[in-house]
């Protein structure tokens, strides 16, 4: 039935034998950096690299403060923490995610709350998260509160899907009136903007992914950025077992984590970013044709960036008309050796989260019967 759109892809990758979802891309100083990490001795939590990654990232998102961690989970398990968020707190945040982000969430012992997202952003719908505030919560001492648990409900986790922008403006603005700190979970979106300015420093705090299947890889990694410098600087004491600065003492103050990138990955992921503009541009030349080829399609919509945002595109994805359609091209496509892939089950679906709050969910639910993501590699 797909034919077409399978021929297409198949060209678009060169008639390759097996078409991966999303493979990384090592085309620039990989070896160099790594050789010369091995050689200098210092492969794990300290070294050059870790500096320069965290300088570079700077640069990138211009982001004031960045802590280099070792995945974007611990990542977004540190900004949690740097904000005291505890077992006694609720946690607003998307059900269309990777697990990770209600995991981090869940390690403080705070509970999720799973609303909807929206059709264009496919991230938190802002409108479900203002009727979900009007109608749930009520107000004291400038906390929101849970009407039903009484919890004080403390920060919003928004996720910017496939490197896709939330619609920041709106969701900034309810986050402000409800007192909510804000926590953008920008795992897939290194290199996207809103209004120009990079995905990850709108909120109070943003994280990155440097996983192998992201746009830049340093086998794993993570960033934690934000604009207030004690709020870094406890996250960096968290993410190295809280130990006090000392040559050779072992002093530690708080039970924390060993969540620091190490040396080796940095120097892996520093090469990565200098390519970085490359991928980029090559991820939205895919991304066009795409578009173009799938312009009036009868069966499917592809999802583009809107006017505010740029994307970077980390993954395409198509929603098709309804779930057989779909269904039947993840057959043909797999049939022909194209890996593409479903969108995440419904966090609120899964069997730790299932007494968790949501709002109905309508339009999370036909997503996860209708989207689908496409090949995405960097093409060479
Ligand atoms: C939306 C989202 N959040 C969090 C993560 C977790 O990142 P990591 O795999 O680096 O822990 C990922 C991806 O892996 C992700 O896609």
């Amino acid at each position: 039935m797909f034919e077409k759109e399978i021929d297409f892809i198949k060209g678009l990758f060169s008639q390759k034998k097996e078409i991966a979802l999303h493979e990384p891309c090592f085309i620039g100083n990989e070896k160099k950096y790594l050789e010369h990490c091995i050689d200098s001795g210092f492969v794990s939590s300290v070294g050059e690299f870790v500096y320069k990654f965290e300088n570079k990232i700077k640069q990138i998102t211009n982001s004031p403060f960045v802590v280099a961690t070792n995945s974007g989970t611990s990542a977004l398990h540190l900004a949690l923490l740097a904000y005291d968020i505890n077992e006694d707190n609720e946690v607003i945040t998307q059900a269309i995610s990777f697990v990770a982000t209600a995991n981090a969430i869940a390690y403080t012992g705070a509970k999720p709350i799973f609303l909807d997202v929206d059709k264009e952003s496919l991230s938190l719908d802002p409108k479900a998260l203002e009727n979900f505030l009007k109608e749930n919560t009520y107000q004291k001492d400038y906390k929101t509160f849970n009407k039903i648990t009484h919890k004080h409900i403390k920060a919003c986790v928004i996720m910017h899907t496939f490197g896709l922008a939330a619609k920041l403006k709106e969701l900034i603005k309810i986050c402000e009136n409800y007192h909510l700190i804000l926590i953008e979970d920008s795992a897939e979106a290194l290199g996207s903007t809103y209004n120009n300015k990079a995905l990850g420093t709108f909120g109070s705090c943003g994280i990155l992914s440097f996983n192998g299947n992201k746009i830049v890889t340093g086998g794993c990694g993570g960033a934690l950025l934000c604009h207030n410098e004690d709020i870094a600087k406890k996250a960096k004491h968290l993410s190295t077992t809280a130990k006090i600065n000392h040559p050779y003492e072992y002093e530690h103050d708080l039970i924390a984590y060993n969540y620091r990138l190490c040396n080796i990955n940095a120097a892996l992921l520093l090469a990565q970013l200098e390519n970085l503009e490359f991928f980029l541009k090559n991820k939205r030349e895919l991304s066009i044709l795409y578009k173009n080829f799938f312009k009036n399609n009868e069966f499917l919509t592809f999802i583009d960036e809107t006017l505010d945002s740029k994307s970077n595109f980390w993954l395409n994805a198509v929603i098709f008309k309804d779930e057989d359609l779909r269904n039947i091209f993840i057959k043909e496509c797999f049939e022909n050796n194209i890996f593409v892939r479903p969108v995440w089950k419904s966090l609120a679906s899964l069997k730790m989260y299932k007494d968790c709050q949501n709002d109905g969910l309508l339009y999370t639910k036909i997503l996860e019967k209708t989207l689908v993501n496409l090949p995405s590699s960097v093409r060479l």
